[in-house]
C-alpha cells in the first residue's frame, strides 16, 4: 500500500477511482457545479489507485470572520476495495498533512446526508447553519450537507456560512 500526493491524476487513475460506476457520487440530479481540487491524495493497492482524497485552500465567511479552511472533496475508494478501511485511513494522512503542512485551521468538506455518521466517527461536525454556496445562476443555500473539523484549538463560530465560490 502506498499513498501519493499529486497536482494532477493519470487517465489511468482517473478511470481507476472514478470509471467503477454510475453516478458513484450519487449527487447528479443535483446539477450542482463544483470545484477541482489543488492536489490528489491517492492510495495505491499493487500499483493500482484504489483510494483518493482531493484537497484545496480557501478561506469562508461566518459573519465577519474570516476563516482559512482545508477543503476535502472527491473522497472515493474503488467500489472493489470498500469496507477495508482505505478512506478511513488516506481522510487520517490527510488530515495530519494539513495540521502539519498548511495554515488551516479547519477541514470542510459537502456529502450526502447518508456519509454524515461516517465522518462524524472520525471527529468531523454537521454544520447545523445555513452554507451559502456559488453555482453560474448565482448564490444558493447548499442542498446538502458541509461539516468541518478543527485542524487546530480554534472552534467553530456559530452563524450563517459564506463560500465564496463553487462548492468541492
Ligand atoms: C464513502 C467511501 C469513500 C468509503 O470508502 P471505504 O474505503 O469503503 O471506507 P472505509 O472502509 O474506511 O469505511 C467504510 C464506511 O463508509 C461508510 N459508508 C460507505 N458508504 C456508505 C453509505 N452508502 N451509506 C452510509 N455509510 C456509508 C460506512 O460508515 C462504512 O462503515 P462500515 O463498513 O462499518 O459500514 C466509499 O463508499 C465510496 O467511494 N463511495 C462512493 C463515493 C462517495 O459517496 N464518496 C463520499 C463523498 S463525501
Amino acid at each position: 500500500m502506498q499513498i501519493r500526493k499529486t497536482r494532477m491524476l493519470s487517465e489511468q487513475d482517473e478511470e481507476s477511482l472514478f470509471g467503477w460506476g454510475k453516478d458513484i457520487f450519487g449527487m447528479e440530479s443535483l446539477k450542482l457545479e463544483w470545484r477541482q481540487k489543488v492536489l490528489h491524495f491517492t492510495l495505491y493497492i499493487e500499483g493500482r489507485a484504489a483510494s483518493h482524497v482531493g484537497t484545496l485552500s480557501d478561506t469562508v465567511t461566518v459573519g465577519s470572520q474570516k476563516i482559512s479552511i482545508c477543503g476535502i472533496g472527491a473522497v472515493v475508494t474503488r467500489g472493489d476495495a470498500q469496507k477495508r478501511g482505505l478512506a478511513r485511513k488516506l481522510l487520517a494522512q490527510v488530515i495530519n498533512w494539513a495540521k502539519e503542512s498548511t495554515e488551516a485551521e479547519f477541514g470542510f468538506l459537502f456529502c450526502r446526508p447518508p456519509l454524515v455518521p461516517f465522518y462524524e466517527s472520525m471527529g468531523w461536525q454537521l454544520l447545523k447553519d445555513p452554507v451559502l454556496i456559488e453555482q453560474s445562476s448565482g448564490r444558493m443555500e447548499s442542498p446538502i450537507p458541509a461539516m468541518v473539523l478543527p485542524l487546530t484549538e480554534a472552534k467553530w463560530p456559530p452563524g450563517e456560512v459564506i463560500l465564496g465560490g463553487l462548492p468541492w
